[in-house]
């Protein structure tokens, strides 16, 4: 079986090392090394805000067909085809469509490991969406009234010369009733049916993996704002990397005011790598 729904309290415990995390996003402790890197990367970030500069919508090349996949890749993407009526390689190129996949194949086994039920329509909301190259994803899963992706560095360059705005444009290009914007969650106020985070900042060192300053790892505020945006039926859907991770995303669920209605550890992701753990969240009874 190559799902395992987490039950309540084993594996995915409720709290998680204290020195890793601080309940109001407090300043921390970080090595020389954190700071120095952190310096750098925000230079680099201030620098892309400021200039926000565009080279126009980039557009991928489509892959038109999908080669070279081993039998069970291509069995289980010929299944997500059939099942969601889609072609992700008609509008991407082979790896993003291949990513693509992966993540709507996530979605599918956990809804089918924790029996949900699937909604159609709503305002869904993506937290962190980078360029937001999964976006037809959340549309071909949710089928949303609305679809929004937002990222707070959203002006970062390519070695192309293209913004991550400029590809989000191209990827968004066909969606209906959806938008990207750059900004910062912690301060978007608008009420959400779903809100979706794959693999959001729980500790510092993805953040400078990921070439941010450390001024914006403020997970309690992120985390608060997701509660307080979500209506009292919403969900709000987390992907994390590996249980470890999962485990201190948890207690920041928790501390943030939400309720677990099941989480499960994808085993056998379509991408080889640490098994990403999804769990689902709702508002806590008042
Ligand atoms: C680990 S990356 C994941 C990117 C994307 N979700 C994916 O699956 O490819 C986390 C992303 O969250 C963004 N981010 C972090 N804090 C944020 C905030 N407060 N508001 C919006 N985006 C944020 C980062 O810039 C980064 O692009």
């Amino acid at each position: 079986m190559p799902v395992s729904v987490i039950k309540q309290n084993a594996g995915v415990q409720d709290h998680a090392p204290s020195a890793l995390l601080n309940s109001h996003d407090t300043p921390r402790s970080y090595s020389i090394r954190q700071l120095l890197a952190s310096r750098y990367h925000a230079f680099w970030y201030v620098f892309g805000e400021r200039l926000a500069w565009s080279r126009g919508m980039y557009r991928e090349h489509s892959a038109e067909q999908l080669e070279q996949l081993s039998g069970i890749a291509r069995e289980r993407i010929e299944r997500l085809q059939r099942h969601f009526d889609v072609r992700f390689e008609e509008q991407a190129r082979r790896l993003t469509a291949f990513k693509q996949y992966d993540y709507l194949d996530i979605l599918e086994q956990a809804w089918k490991a924790l029996k949900l039920p699937r909604s159609r329509g709503g305002v869904v909301q993506d937290v962190g969406s980078s360029n937001f190259w999964y976006a037809s994803v959340l549309h071909t899963f949710f089928r949303p009234t609305e679809l929004l992706g937002i990222e707070i560095e959203g002006h970062r360059i390519y070695i192309n010369g293209h913004s991550r705005l400029d590809y989000a444009r191209g990827y968004i290009q066909h969606l209906p009733n959806t938008q990207f914007i750059v900004g910062d969650y912690a301060s978007y106020v608008r009420p959400a049916d779903i809100v979706t985070a794959w693999y959001p900042f729980v500790t510092p060192d993805p953040v400078l993996a990921w070439r941010m300053p450390l001024s914006v790892f403020a997970p309690h505020a992120l985390f608060s704002q997701i509660a307080r945006n979500l209506q009292p039926h919403g969900l709000f859907i987390m992907i994390n990397q590996g249980r470890d991770e999962a485990t201190i995303a948890t207690s920041l669920c928790k501390k943030a005011g939400l309720t677990q209605q099941g989480s499960c550890e994808i085993r056998a992701p379509l991408r080889p790598r640490l098994p990403p753990v999804v769990s689902i969240w709702g508002q806590s009874k008042r």
